[in-house]
């Protein structure tokens, strides 16, 4: 059986039986911050199960492409050593939401295997949870599985949980047994084959979670609403049992990939040793085209790291093979041409994919060979030393300087026999945050003069600063060390890019205290005094708190900016956009988002109209507060890496932008006024910056780069604006035209008077002279000649250049290093006789000299008087 029709007999069972065949999601889970991959098929259900969300159906169906790299499920390590480990694999699933249970979900999976697939049946094994009476009465019932073939096993086995927190439940897993052969601890006399045994011979290839609870951050689980199925098979592993082979890499869904790995470097998947690259690099290949077709990045944190990691060690399984030259990126086409028809998305994205694997691969290369060489000092040193392990210290050094992930150095170590102490290596680490931290702080001018923000109070600040601008009865709760911490507030503190307010805090005799800046530190928002005002403020004085309203209403302007730009970006590049930073302060916006390629100028014009419709549209800005998961079910933008409570604020901008958001925004986006992209730019590799303005700001920019149009015009002699460009255009053309002009003529003239010059010059003995008067701007022009005529004149030789400059004659003489040392010639002494004729003197070094006179009219005679002056030298 081909895998494309294992994977359509999955989805025909199970919609014949009334579930919906729903599509993949993305490996990359834009929405879901607690997770780094798509690790399982019944992420996009989360929500159902957890019973914040709903779908019109109670069924579904799919084959959901997971990454298990990582985070809870993590198999990265494993790939490449054995046959049956991957990074990322198809999942195929089927789910009940609260409809049917255990009964049908086992008796289908029972009845697909052994009817439909026609596997045998005292080769499956079922397991089920050590507390599951239920479930193991019913595979009993259900199916004629041998009863000697269900066994029981505890959490580690059958407890089935998503992540750290999640929908969760024991499951029943279904279990292949391939045979003695397969085992890899055959002569192991501790060793006894059996499911869960790990040895290779019984493989799981199927899961059966019956999902029951949800377990909460502090690790309390509590009943869910409805039960759940959700079952993930392997798909890669049932196709290897379908077409009779114990590897899933050979398989049909791995061997045309192997095969070009192969051609690519000329190296057999015979061989043991290249096997376990092909492997790695078959996996990790596809692996990168999916996480970067679904709009990941390999960078530097969170899941973007994960992928560099992988690609890195991609790169370096590569060098087994040989591969020097960036190479993987010429097998993304094979991913697509394989995986296309299943998921047409692929082939869209091929060429970006490319470009950014080549790219990572090209940044890698620089420094994997170097890296590699110093590994190699390190493994000989620790064998002098007689140690088993590679330095912290040394790890850090491959990390830090060749960009060597921990992971991989881990592994280039087990390769040799060798550990790493992971410790050293993270102490090393904290070091160098530290160090970063410090100079950040040392370098930034405005940082360096705020005085250190208290830790943390653990007092409460009521924020009222989304409805009020202004409080009269707030309280002094504390000040210390000049930062000022109130009952409550309407200055928002800083955080999520929007900078913090400024404004004042008036006490009761009228007395005003200027506030500079606000930060927060947990739930205590601390506002700092301006340092130069120092009368003390007491805790218990009521006071008034007044934020600086046009300040703010500038921030916001340029807040509710930024969630349209990102929906802009988002809708004219695509939904690979991503924000990765932000700054919102009253006088500009930044946005930082991956995009791999410069945002061109018609993509930056459609940008901008698209903010500015919604601005002229001038549509609501609405808020609430609701569920995280509901947020989420709502399609609201998330950002990775970023810790948010149960309880999340939305921003809505009419059907434009929803984004999980804490800021403060206008009331409606016409408040905007106006935006304007300023620049956009790179920050990393795969980053790009936008800076942009609102309201006045743009439109003073606007202004001032209409005056500086207008200023052009009047130069170029017009008031109309396409006028100018058409005469500065005209203008270039005609500079252009006379560069060329004046390079023609320079080169004709200069060759004009040197041959004239050489072609009049005199023998006197071995000697040749030769002299001109030429025109010179300047004196630095005239040596320049000077120069040239030297390097033209034959062996021994003598060279007189005359020329007016500035009214004054002046003379150089040159003589060539043969006439200097065969004939004892001096152009400075040569030059000062000269100069005599024109009333003057001079002098310089034997090879070049200068000289000045007083007499112009005198130059001819000077000129005549040279081949005689050389004469006399020579005797
Ligand atoms: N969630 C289970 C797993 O991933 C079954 O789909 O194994």
């Amino acid at each position: 059986m081909q895998s494309s029709e294992v994977r359509q007999s999955f989805l025909d069972f199970f919609s014949v039986r009334d579930h919906e065949v729903v599509l993949r999601s993305s490996v990359v889970p834009w929405d879901d911050p607690t997770l780094l991959f798509t690790n399982a098929g019944m992420n996009q259900f989360k929500d159902v199960f957890l019973g914040t969300g709903s779908r019109p159906y109670k069924r579904a169906t799919d084959v959901q492409t997971v990454i298990r790299a990582g985070g809870k499920h993590n198999d990265l390590e494993d790939v490449g050593k054995d046959t049956y480990h991957q990074t990322l694999f198809e999942m195929l699933g089927n789910w009940s939401f609260g409809d049917y249970y255990k009964r049908d979900a086992i008796h289908w999976a029972w009845q697909l295997l052994t009817d439909v697939w026609q596997m045998p049946k005292e080769k499956l094994w079922a397991t089920v949870f050590r507390e599951d009476d239920e479930a193991e009465t019913l595979w009993l019932e259900c199916t004629d599985i041998s009863r000697n073939q269900v066994l029981r096993f505890g959490e580690k086995e059958n407890f089935w949980e998503m992540g750290i927190t999640g929908p969760c439940g024991p499951c029943s897993e279904i279990h292949y047994d391939y045979g003695p052969d397969q085992c890899a601890m055959v002569g192991d006399p501790d060793h006894v084959c059996g499911v869960n045994a790990d040895c290779g011979r019984y493989m799981e290839i199927w899961n059966l979670v019956f999902i029951q609870y949800n377990r909460d951050e502090k690790g309390v689980l509590t009943t869910l609403p409805a039960k759940h199925v959700d079952t993930g098979m392997g798909f890669e592993r049932v196709v290897a049992i379908q077409q009779g082979v114990s590897s899933n890499y050979d398989t049909d869904l791995f061997t045309p990939l192997i095969s070009r790995i192969g051609d690519i470097t000329g190296q057999s998947y015979a061989m043991d040793t290249t096997a376990v690259a092909m492997r790695v690099l078959a996996d990790h290949i596809r692996t990168l085209t999916f996480a970067i077709t679904d709009g990941a990045l390999p960078s530097n944190e969170g899941r973007g790291y994960v992928l560099r990691r992988i690609l890195r060690r991609a790169s370096r399984f590569g060098r087994t093979l040989g591969q020097h030259e960036p190479f993987l990126y010429r097998l993304v086409p094979a991913v697509v041409e394989l995986m296309g028809e299943a998921y047409p998305e692929l082939a869209n994205s091929m060429e970006r994919v490319g470009t950014i694997v080549k790219a990572e691969e090209e940044s890698f290369g620089r420094t994997l060979d170097r890296g590699l060489e110093l590994f190699g000092t390190m493994v000989a040193r620790a064998g002098q030393e007689k140690r088993t392990e590679i330095m912290g210290g040394e790890a850090f050094k491959l990390y830090d300087t060749y960009g060597f992930p921990v992971d991989l150095t881990q592994l280039i170590a087990e390769e040799q026999g060798l550990n790493v102490d992971l410790e050293g290596f993270d102490r090393e680490m904290a070091h160098q945050r530290a160090r970063s931290r410090r100079s950040a702080t040392g370098a930034d001018d405005t940082k360096s003069k705020t005085p250190c923000v208290p830790e943390a109070t653990g007092l409460h600040s009521e924020f009222l600063g989304y409805e009020s601008s202004e409080i009269i009865d707030a309280e002094i709760v504390v000040e210390t060390n000049g930062w000022v911490v109130l009952s409550k507030t309407p200055f928002y503190a800083e955080s999520g890019g929007q900078v913090g307010d400024t404004g004042w805090i008036t006490v009761e005799d009228g007395a005003r205290y200027r506030i500079v800046d606000t930060v927060k530190q947990d739930d205590t928002v601390l506002h700092r005094r301006d340092p130069e005002d120092g009368r003390p403020l007491q805790p218990g004085m009521t006071v008034a708190a007044a934020i600086d309203v046009q300040r703010r209403q500038s921030i916001m302007r340029n807040h509710t900016a930024t969630h349209l730009l990102h929906a802009a970006l988002r809708n004219v590049l695509g939904d690979h956009v991503h924000q990765t930073g932000s700054l919102v302060a009253p006088d500009r916006l930044r946005f930082d988002f991956s995009h791999f390629s410069a945002v061109t100028k018609d993509e930056m014009d459609e940008i901008e109209h698209f903010v500015n419709r919604q601005i002229w549209a001038d549509v609501k800005v609405d808020w609430s507060i609701t569920a995280l998961d509901e947020a989420k079910q709502m399609g609201a933008m998330a950002l990775f890496g970023e810790k948010y409570g149960n309880e999340v604020r939305v921003v809505k901008i009419g059907d434009a932008s929803l984004e999980l958001c804490g800021g403060t925004h206008l009331n409606a986006t016409g408040e905007t006024g106006l935006f304007r992209l300023l620049r956009e730019s790179s920050v990393a590799s795969g980053v790009r910056r936008i800076e942009a303005l609102t309201g006045e700001a743009a439109y003073r920019t606007i202004k001032q780069d209409e005056r500086a149009l207008k200023d052009l015009a009047g130069i170029l002699n017009t008031t109309e604006a396409h006028e100018a460009v058409h005469r500065a255009e005209a203008l270039q053309s005609r500079i252009r035209d006379l560069e060329r002009e004046v390079k023609r003529m320079s080169s004709a003239s200069k060759q004009d008077w040197l041959d004239h010059m050489l072609s009049v010059s005199q023998r006197i003995g071995e000697i040749t002279v030769a002299s001109a008067q030429v025109e010179s701007p300047d004196v630095d022009t005239l040596r320049a000649m000077a120069d040239t005529v030297r390097g033209k004149l034959p062996d021994a030789a003598v060279g007189v250049l005359f020329s007016v400059i500035n009214d004054r004659p002046l003379v150089i003489t040159v003589v060539t290093d043969k006439a200097i040392s065969g004939h004892r010639l001096a152009a400075g002494r040569l030059a000062k006789e000269i100069a005599a004729v024109i009333g003057g003197g001079g002098g310089g070094k034997a090879h070049m000299a200068q000289a000045g006179g007083k007499d112009a009219s005198a130059i001819p005679e000077a000129m005549q008087r040279v081949p005689e002056i050389v004469r006399e030298h020579l005797q």
